[in-house]
Formats: C-alpha cells, structure tokens, sequence
C-alpha cells in the first residue's frame, strides 16, 4: 500500500469543490487517511516546490498556493501514487483528458485544482512537510475486501 500528498489548491477550496473532487477518490476506492484545511505559508510553499525553484512560473506558483485555503490530504491505496496522478489529469487544465479532475473542473493551465505526489520518494518527503506521524491515520475499512482482491494474500 502506498500514501500519497493531494493538495486540493485554493482554486478548487474557493470554488466549492472540495467535495466532489474527493468524492473522486473515495469512489475509486482509495482510503482518506489524512486530512486538514490549512493557509500554507510562504516558507512551506517554497519547501514543497523546492524543485521548481529555478522556474519563470515558480513565483506566480508560490503566490497561488498562498493566496487562499487549500485542503491537504493523505490518501492510501495499492499504486495509490500512479492511480491519483492518472485521475489528476495533465498539468494544464487546457489539455487535461475529459474524465481526469482537471479535464472536468478547469480550463487554467496555472489554476489546475490539485496537487498529487509524482514518485514515491515525493510522496514520503511530501508527507512529512504537511503532517505528523498522529496525523496520519491508519484505519481498516470494513469494505476493504470488497474494494481489493486479497484471495492471493496481497491487494490485487
Ligand atoms: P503539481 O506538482 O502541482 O501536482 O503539478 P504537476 O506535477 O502536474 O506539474 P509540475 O511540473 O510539478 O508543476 C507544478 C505546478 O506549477 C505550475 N506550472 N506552471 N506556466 C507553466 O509552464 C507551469 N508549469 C507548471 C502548475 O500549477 C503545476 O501544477
Ligand atoms: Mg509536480
């Protein structure tokens, strides 16, 4: 099982949908375990994309994603890194597939609604700048094995 960060960004928080973009995951069968509305300051925006820093977008990046409440989740699953990056979408709302989240809530390339971890190194950096380890917590859904395969021993 793998975590991922998802940022819901300011844009989806101030547009109300929250909501139906997690209804997303939850209906994929991804498990919530981790959650929290919070401003992002200046120095944690800049941690988190501390690998754009050098890019002519990044300061416009920084002031998006402190502009406004975003909602910071810890969501787990099998391949649960790949599975949100592919129901993301691409990076820019103009050329995001139909049916990914940003393909069906935005047109923006900037305002492009969510964040998701890209690599499982992301992930565990990523994790750790937005929760502490009592934050994140670890459930067993009683429909789990109803949302998995685990006759082999492992979730297929
Ligand atoms: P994210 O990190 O937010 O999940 O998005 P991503 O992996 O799909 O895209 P990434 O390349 O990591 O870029 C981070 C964010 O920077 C903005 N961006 N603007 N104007 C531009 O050329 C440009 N390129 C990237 C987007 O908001 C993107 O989500
Ligand atoms: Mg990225």
């Amino acid at each position: 099982m793998e975590t991922t960060l998802i940022i819901f960004k300011p844009d989806a928080v101030q547009r109300g949908l929250m909501g139906r973009i997690l209804s997303r995951f939850e209906d994929k069968g991804l498990q919530v375990v981790g959650c929290k509305l919070m401003h992002i300051t200046q120095d944690l925006a800049a941690r988190h994309y501390e690998a754009h820093k050098a890019r002519p977008f990044y300061n416009s990046l920084v002031g998006f994603m402190t502009s406004s409440p975003v909602l910071v989740l810890a969501i787990r699953g099998n391949n649960a890194i790949a599975v949100s990056r592919k129901m993301m979408g691409a990076t820019f709302g103009s050329n995001a597939e139909p049916g990914t989240i940003r393909g069906d809530f935005g047109v923006s390339n900037s305002f492009n609604l969510i964040h998701g971890s890209d690599s499982p190194e992301a992930a565990e950096r990523e994790l750790a700048l937005f929760f502490q380890p009592a934050e994140i917590v670890s459930h067993d859904r009683a429909m789990e094995k109803w949302v998995y395969d685990c006759s082999g021993g492992a979730p297929e």
